[in-house]
């Protein structure tokens, strides 16, 4: 009787340890932290504006004005219209990530007179929004 206790315990413990392994070996490995998947998404280098597009968006996903065309197609080849439309800033700061686009990223410079409307179209499109209510402190725009 005794010996068959034992004999139990250590199947019963033997089956847990198992039953921990099967689980952890079944586990699938943990997704790439976002950061990670931002880093490695291939940047199209200097790609032509009428070329591969980063979205399925028309020009439409930008507010009318003189000089959205111009802007949709050279921002689009590398992202979405979103991660411009979130952003409010005076034309000097639009100016500046215009340069950081430049720079950074090698997007294409499509001269100065397209730059000077592509840089006030965004001025007037997306300026420093006003503050609505309780300002966010966080927030320093
Ligand atoms: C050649 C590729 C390329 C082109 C063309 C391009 N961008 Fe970008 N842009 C990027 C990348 C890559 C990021 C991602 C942010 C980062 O990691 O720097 C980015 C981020 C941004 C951001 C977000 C910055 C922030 O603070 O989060 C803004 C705003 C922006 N782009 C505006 C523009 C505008 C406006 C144009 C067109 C005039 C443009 N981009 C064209 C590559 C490009």
């Amino acid at each position: 009787m005794r010996l068959n206790l034992a004999t139990v315990a250590v199947a019963f413990l033997a089956a847990t340890v198992i039953g921990l392994e099967v689980q952890k070996a079944r586990r699938p490995p943990p997704p790439p932290p976002p950061q990670a998947a931002m880093r490695a998404a291939p940047v199209p280098a200097a790609a032509p504006a009428q070329i591969a597009r980063a979205t399925d968006e028309t020009p439409d996903d930008l507010p009318d004005g003189k000089g959205r065309d111009e802007t949709f197609y050279l921002c689009t080849a590398c992202h979405g219209t979103a991660i411009i439309r979130q952003q409010g800033m005076p034309r000097e700061r639009w100016d500046e990530s215009f340069d950081w686009m430049i720079e950074k990223h090698r997007m294409p410079d499509p001269g100065a007179a397209d730059r000077a409307l592509i840089v006030d179209y965004l001025a007037s499109s997306f300026p420093p929004r006003q503050q609505r209510g309780r300002a966010n402190p966080f927030l320093n725009r």
